[in-house]
């Protein structure tokens, strides 16, 4: 197939036809197809059908002027150029021409040298100026493109945010859960201990009708010596307890699932009038499993008011920060507890210090153990949560904690809250 040649087209406006004739005639010369009008109104019907390359008018026209017709081609949308023809020192008309865009200007008597030349510049800027229309196209489009990347990935941002927090709440709940459970667990493996050594006992009792008295009295002192050796009065004792405690982990459990379940709902809970030494006792009987075997307890309740708060949050406060002290402490250690009534400037606080012998906290870790998801416990073994959850229930009662730590020697952490009227 051969290459087909597309001519430009040039329109030629002018109302002497000898001038259109000659103008006319070294264009064709030049391979341009050229179209010629004799009036202004003329040119623009054949501009609007035909849509020329360039346009060549005479300014001086009966009727329509050159500038006028320069005007209306420059509003239609589209790149057709457009080059005036002024009468000889028409210097202030040539100059507006060109303040419209006009691409040049030739003065009569026409050049036609000159005239070529600025046919061939306006070509060029022609094709300049598509260029640079294709140009911005394929920067809108890139544009375009990356603005909806962006969007992509801030969606992606978002959906991984979301995530995240759902990761935080999921690592929340287990490790808030973990703890009861644990105790529950290790509560009912001693129940079942317990329970053999109950049913060993009454084992003895079986054969206690058709034996005589003499065997019934040996019987009773083996069972009274059995007693002994298991303790009988101290499991009797620790049985309650452990049901106690096992029922109020379960307890504890079932308020965690109910606080899951209105999580929509960042309120849970209500407020009820609660003494912090009480709060600070029960929660040591729950986690005396894990401190009771590393550290001495040393407790110091003072006379403070009863406050209003959110008393099951508290006792999650204080269960993190007497579980974190337990496992500072690597072998044997001490851990306190002391409680006081506090004022500063005309306000009351109630003042918890829990402080412990163990590893304590570096100075470049300080700033950042109540970040979520900071520790230096092993996979598996810390969330990191801990701190943070409590320093957001603290946050929440308008109170402070804050932490004094030295490496090596211990950590103490202290908690302020508020008594309110
Ligand atoms: N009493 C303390 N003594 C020494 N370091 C502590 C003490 N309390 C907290 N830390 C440091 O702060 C970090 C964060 O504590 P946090 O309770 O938030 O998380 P964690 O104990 O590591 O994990 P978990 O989510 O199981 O509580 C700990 O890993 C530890 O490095
Ligand atoms: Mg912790």
């Amino acid at each position: 197939m051969g290459k087909r040649l597309i001519m430009k087209k040039i329109l030629v406006i002018d109302d002497e036809p000898e001038i259109l004739k000659t103008i006319k005639t070294y264009l064709e010369l030049e391979e341009y197809e050229v179209l010629t009008a004799e009036n202004g109104q003329e040119g623009l019907e054949i501009f609007e059908q035909q849509k020329p390359t360039l346009i060549i008018t005479d300014v001086k026209m009966p009727g329509m002027s050159g500038i006028d017709v320069l005007k209306k081609v420059k509003k239609n949308e589209g790149d057709t150029e457009v080059m005036v023809i002024t009468g000889h020192g028409d210097l202030e008309i040539s100059i507006d021409a060109l303040r419209l865009d006009a691409s040049d200007f030739i003065s009569k008597p026409v050049d036609i040298e000159h005239l070529l030349l600025s046919v061939k510049r306006a070509m060029e800027r022609h094709k300049m100026r598509a260029q640079l229309k294709a140009y911005t196209k394929d920067l809108e489009g890139l544009l375009d493109e990356k603005a909806s990347e962006i969007k992509d990935a801030h969606a992606m941002l978002l959906q991984s945010e979301k995530l995240a927090s759902i990761g935080q709440l999921a690592a929340g709940v287990a490790h808030e859960i973990n703890n009861p459970i644990g105790f529950i667990s290790s509560n009912l493996n001693t129940l079942e201990q317990y329970i053999k050594d109950i049913k060993g006992l009454m084992e003895q009792y079986k054969n206690f009708h058709s034996i005589n008295n003499v065997e019934r009295q040996m019987l009773l002192d083996r069972i009274e010596s059995l007693k002994n050796e298991m303790d009988f009065e101290f499991i009797l004792d620790d049985l309650f307890k452990l049901l106690e405690e096992t029922k109020d982990g379960a307890d504890r459990v079932k308020k965690i699932v109910a606080d899951l379940k209105d999580f929509s709902r960042m309120d849970h809970g209500e407020k009820n009038l609660f003494n912090i030494n009480q709060g600070l006792e029960s929660t040591l009987n729950i986690v005396s499993n894990e401190l009771k075997y590393k550290a001495e307890i040393l407790k110091e309740y003072n006379e403070i008011p009863v406050i209003e708060c959110y008393s099951q949050e508290l006792n999650q406060v204080f269960m993190n920060l007497l579980t974190n002290a337990a496992q500072s402490i690597e072998k044997q250690g001490k851990i306190g507890i002391k409680t006081g009534l506090l004022h500063d400037n005309g306000h009351s606080f109630v003042e918890v210090r829990i402080s412990d012998t163990g590893c304590g906290i570096a100075e470049e870790n300080l700033s950042r153990i109540f970040d979520p998801f900071f520790t230096t416990k092993e996979v598996g073994k810390g969330t990191g949560l801990g701190l943070n959850i409590s320093y957001k229930v603290i946050e929440k009662h308008k109170g402070k904690i804050t932490v004094e730590s030295e490496v090596g020697k211990g950590t103490t952490f202290i908690v302020r809250l508020p008594v309110e009227h």
